[in-house]
């Protein structure tokens, strides 16, 4: 009796320590690059980007809300953050090297594995099926929080640009607020006039109604442009591109002629003074701020799938956007800080502002349009990398197949674009422009510094795979780039209120998706595929 019960538990225990260890050996499969490559190639989506189409599409992706609204933030601070001064330079450097590092680490992986997905693409094919699972989690910070966060910035603009109008209606020129913001920012916006919110914004069972109503109609309008198809959407981000191109060079060269040398300077005490107010503490905050300005290179190699000769094109895209970006920031950064004394800095549109001040008004008006062109190109490409990232993960079987659905006759994935859209537009009511912003910085650098981990790793496992292009001195560049961008990350950390508890609070949500719903899908998926191989024997 006594054997027959040790027999049982051992049974018990064994049957036990199965399902604990096939548990695990779930948890990090590994996808091989190998099949990605062969899925992709038969997932229908046509290739027709180019290297210079994918300049452009990074130039769109990374050009907007950040240099013209962000950049007098970072430069002059604000309630929970310290400014950089003049040595916003400094900080742009920095943060243009996080990601140049990172830039270097993607442009590997997208040249090896050039197929929809990005960075949740590379961790699975290196760590394995969770954490592959949250790397996707976390991107959709980094493209519909960062999505949110400039709608925010682009409807703010449109109602300025109406503004311009004087002839039309004042309900159209000056709708309440509650028409345009998300409730902090309303609530915000009423407060400062000495109004209490709750006698002007209309409620529902206790629950404030806020609509940002230009966010939604120009979120309608991106739906429209990305079902129709990936060549008409990057047509649309090159010209885009060229305008604000063309609004942020007139700002340089018309700016340069009011330089003073002194607003970077001094005229009397030590330089640094006025160089850096803040000192070092003032240039690393100033770098985790504008690192959002950066944000949307890596949008490129989302769009691998839709790219000709990916191995050569990717890495031409990735590296040639980010450059292009640093040399543009830095100019606007000298001339901004050259211009106006930092104490002057107007947060709310400081590149717009800096030529009111010195009497160029139309310049300021022609700025006000290039940035909102600006914005909606990013708005552009920042869903399309959600849309192709969540298109990825459902592939693998971690989401409904529904979202694989192609449209018959523009070939996008049309069922995705639409719900994608709609979790922005719910989300723009909800979160107010800075914790989206600060929410998708947190993504972002999870995300990069995952990226640079996960080359390290391929090299080691898998060292003899053809790699068209190669990170230069490797170890010691993923290295640099996992510690600038847990730096940054950590340091911000000390100064940010809602944004540092909401983005573990988002990544538990994720754990708990995973073991709910997700893990065993992917095992339904598995099982479906035994029977369909047995079938076939
Ligand atoms: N880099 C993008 C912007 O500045 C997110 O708007």
């Amino acid at each position: 009796m006594h054997n027959e019960d040790n027999n049982l538990n051992t049974g018990f225990e064994k049957k036990e320590l199965n399902l604990i260890s096939n548990f695990t050996k779930h948890l990090f499969t590994l996808k091989s690059p190998d099949s990605m490559i062969k899925q992709a190639q038969d997932g229908g989506l046509k290739k027709t980007l180019n290297g210079f189409d994918l300049i452009i599409l990074g130039v769109g992706a990374i050009i907007g809300s950040g240099i013209f609204t962000v950049v007098g933030i970072a430069a002059a601070g604000s309630a929970e953050s310290i400014g950089a001064g003049p040595g916003l330079i400094i900080s742009m450097l920095l943060a243009s090297l996080a990601c140049i590092f990172s830039a270097l680490c993607y442009s590997e992986f997208a040249s090896m594995i050039p197929v929809a997905g990005s960075a949740y693409l590379y961790t699975y094919a290196t760590m394995g099926e969770f954490m592959a699972w949250i790397i996707g989690w976390v991107l959709m910070l980094e493209y519909i929080v960062g999505y949110i966060a400039v709608v925010s910035a682009w409807s703010g603009y449109f109602m300025q640009f109406l503004r311009g109008f004087s002839f039309l209606p004042d309900c159209i020129i000056n709708p309440p607020v509650y028409l345009i913001h998300d409730y902090s920012t309303a609530a915000r916006e009423l407060i400062s006039q000495g109004i209490d919110p709750s006698t002007v914004i209309p409620s529902f069972m206790g629950i404030p109604l806020c609509i940002n109503v230009p966010g939604i109609l120009i979120t309608l309008l991106i739906i429209a442009i990305l079902i129709k198809g990936m060549q008409e959407s990057t047509k649309m981000a090159g010209l885009m591109v060229i305008i604000k191109l063309g609004v942020v060079a007139l700002f340089v060269i018309t700016g340069a002629f009011y330089v003073k040398p002194e607003n970077w300077i001094g005229t009397g005490g030590p330089w640094w003074e006025t160089f850096a107010p803040n000192g070092l503490s003032g240039i690393f905050m100033g770098a985790f701020i504008i690192f959002f300005a950066y944000i949307g290179f890596d949008a490129i190699a989302t769009a691998a799938e839709e790219t000709k000769n990916p191995q050569k094109n990717l890495p031409i895209g990735i590296i040639g956007s980010l450059a292009t970006c640093t040399v543009v920031y830095v100019l606007v950064a000298l001339i901004l800080t050259g211009v106006v004394p930092i104490d002057k800095i107007d947060v709310h549109a400081p590149i717009a502002s800096a030529m009111t001040m010195v009497g160029q008004n139309w310049v300021a008006g022609l700025i006000s349009i290039g940035a909102l062109t600006g914005l909606t190109s990013v708005l552009l490409v920042l869903m399309l990398g959600a849309t192709r990232i969540l298109f990825a993960m459902s592939r693998d079987g971690f989401l409904p197949n529904i979202l694989q659905t192609l449209h018959p006759k523009h070939k996008t994935p049309h069922i995705l674009t639409i719900i994608v859209g709609i979790i922005c537009i719910l989300g723009s009511l909800f979160l107010n422009i800075s914790t989206a912003a600060e929410l998708c910085n947190f993504g972002t650098f999870a995300s990069f510094i995952i990226v640079c981990v996960a080359v390290l790793i391929l090299r080691k496992t898998e060292p003899n795979r053809p790699r068209p292009f190669k990170v230069p001195f490797s170890p010691i560049l993923p290295l640099m780039g996992i510690i600038c961008c847990s730096g940054l990350m950590i340091y911000s950390m000390q100064f940010l209120k809602t944004s540092r508890l909401l983005f573990p609070v988002w990544v538990i949500l994720g754990i708990v998706f995973y073991f709910t719903y997700s893990y065993k899908k992917q095992r339904e998926a598995e099982n479906a595929q035994e029977v369909s191989f047995g079938d076939n024997e």
